[in-house]
């Protein structure tokens, strides 16, 4: 199975014990922190290397594939491929707050799902995002993601639930 992928600006690669004061410097941004589910705000010492930790065993497992974004030879985000208790495989993704609103998300994104649809032979991916983050879901809706529901999620940094939006792709037949 690749580990690295690549597009036009980015390689999707594996994640490293070295990736942690970055992670823990970009992730400790409450502009990103806010809208993830389980990144406590502050960020604090040793989580990012815990995590990075269990990052190899969990692909192992086929718990969770997750990627170090890399542009011009740094990492600037995250992008995860995780399997749920459900069975389903959900994706997450954030990106440093410096290099948004270029359009690297949503490359990153195309090629993760390009990777589950044709590495992993998944026939579907699920996802959610807060409802106060539209970026987030013009992301999945330019990959066909649909809206499957609305809700809550739990939040972390914020303390509490957050209005969620609740969406899946169905990758069969999609190349
Ligand atoms: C959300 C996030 C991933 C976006 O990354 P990005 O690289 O800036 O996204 P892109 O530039 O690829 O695409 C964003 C899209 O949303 C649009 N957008 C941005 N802000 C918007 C807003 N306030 N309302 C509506 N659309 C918006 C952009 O115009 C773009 O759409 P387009 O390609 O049709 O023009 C990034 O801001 C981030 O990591 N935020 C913090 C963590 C997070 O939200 N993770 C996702 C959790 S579900």
């Amino acid at each position: 199975m690749t580990h690295t992928l690549t597009t036009p600006r980015l390689a999707l690669r594996q994640l490293r014990a070295a990736d942690a004061a970055r992670i823990q410097a970009l992730c400790g941004n409450w502009n990103v922190a806010r809208m993830l589910e389980v990144v406590p705000h502050p960020y604090p010492d040793g989580l990012a290397e815990d995590w990075l930790a269990s990052r190899p065993a969990a692909w192992r497992a086929g718990a969770a594939y997750t990627f170090a974004i890399e542009l011009s030879g740094d990492l600037v985000g995250v992008v995860s491929i995780e399997r749920q208790d459900t069975g389903d495989h959900a994706i997450g993704y954030w990106l440093g707050e410096p290099w948004w609103g270029q359009g690297l998300m949503s490359e990153a994104v195309a090629r993760a799902i390009a990777f589950a649809r044709d590495e992993l032979t998944l026939d579907k991916l699920t996802s959610a995002y807060f409802s106060d983050n539209p970026a987030s879901g013009r992301i999945q809706e330019k990959q066909g993601f649909r809206v499957i529901g609305h809700g809550h999620l739990p939040c972390e940094a914020r303390g509490g639930d957050v209005a969620a939006t609740f969406t899946e792709l169905h990758l069969t037949g999609a190349c």
